[in-house]
């Protein structure tokens, strides 16, 4: 039986833990290869496999002529980080807590977000030069519609809007005797689909750019859910009872957000509810985990860290009031503000 690194080699874990051995080579070396293994997992289909049952490399190199001496450095790799379990005759198999997330049989799979990773790969690559001052934002939201990266990209969001859409949604209170739920954004639609499971009597609108509209409509289509495409800040919103807008915030500049806010005030019945939903950092400005997705935020859309107390305060300017403001356990650290327009 194999054991972990820590008690194969406890000397260099002390001198680790000593600050004597380089730690940026961990973070940048070990880092880059932990995440490029589990990826490549996913691509090249091995945790499918393994989800059938173990297999040794040589099996799983056979059916796409891979070589296996690379299939196996890739299993011992996923081994170290415990994706994958070795027995003693070389077979491996899925340990089940990352079999929960890897195997495409598995409801809470996320080999789409994964996936997608291959795209923010690039602009992770392009970090040095994105930060000066000249540069483009990259083109995230501006693909054309029928570029194929709104399919992984749609795919990806849906993945990791699952696990908290009902949460989401219990959290979101509706006006009595609602009807129309606009979802500003709302790409695959999984959160107005949740909220109708609360409130069958909403019918929802997602305002989605072309791209994410053509792609969401033909692979999440369902009863009750219209996309309808255009750009919310270009326009006048629909009118509704309840507007969702989530993580859409973050890729806005101030002068966007205040359009966006004001033109959800518009579009709400009186008494109807907005519900803002965002990576935001904490006012207290402490660090809380939410600096490498802020800086994703920068480079797809070259927008500063975003306080959730400067959306409170620009909701309240947009007219809006009983703010409250609720963690999402099941989103990474995510935060859901939830208002009223007067009435
Ligand atoms: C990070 S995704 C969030 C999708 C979904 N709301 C969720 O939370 O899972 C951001 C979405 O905003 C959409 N979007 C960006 N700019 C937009 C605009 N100006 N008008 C409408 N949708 C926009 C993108 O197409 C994309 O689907």
């Amino acid at each position: 039986m194999r054991t972990s690194p820590r008690a194969e080699r406890p000397l260099e874990h002390l001198a680790a833990w000593l600050n004597l051995a380089p730690l940026p080579v961990v973070q940048v070396f070990h880092g880059m290869g932990a995440a490029r293994v589990v990826m490549a997992g996913v691509q090249l289909g091995l945790f499918e496999r393994l989800a059938d049952g173990a297999k040794t490399s040589a099996e799983l190199a056979r059916p796409d002529a891979l070589e296996e001496h690379a299939v196996e450095l890739i299993l011992r790799a996923l081994e170290e980080q415990g994706v994958v379990r070795a027995d003693d005759v070389g077979r491996f198999t899925l340990r089940p807590r990352a079999a929960k997330w890897l195997s495409p049989r598995s409801p809470d799979y996320v080999g789409d977000f994964l996936a997608f990773n291959q795209a923010q790969w690039d602009w992770w690559g392009q970090l040095h030069a994105a930060t000066k001052k000249s540069a483009p934002a990259f083109d995230l939201h501006q693909w054309a519609p029928d570029d194929v990266r709104w399919v992984r990209y749609v795919k990806a969001m849906h993945q990791l809007a699952r696990f908290c859409a009902d949460e989401v949604a219990a959290k979101v209170r509706v006006p009595q005797g609602a009807r129309r739920l606009l979802d500003v954004a709302g790409s695959h639609g999984a959160f107005s689909v949740a909220l109708r499971r609360r409130h069958p009597a909403l019918s929802a609108t997602i305002l989605e750019l072309p791209g994410a509209a053509q792609v969401a409509s033909r692979l999440f289509a369902a009863d009750g859910l219209t996309w309808v495409e255009g750009d919310a800040l270009a326009q006048p919103l629909p009118a509704c009872d309840v507007a969702l807008c989530f993580q859409l915030t973050g890729h806005l500049d101030d002068a966007q957000r205040r359009t966006l806010f004001t033109a959800l005030f518009a579009a709400l019945a009186n008494g109807g509810r907005v519900a803002v939903l965002d990576h935001y950092t904490p006012d207290t400005g402490r660090s809380d985990g939410s600096a490498l997705v802020a800086l994703n935020y920068f480079l797809v859309s070259r927008t500063p860290r975003l306080r959730v107390g400067q959306v409170r305060e620009e909701l309240g300017a947009a007219g809006f009031v009983h703010l409250r403001t609720h963690r999402v356990l099941r989103s990474l650290g995510q935060t859901l503000l939830v208002a009223t327009k007067p009435g």
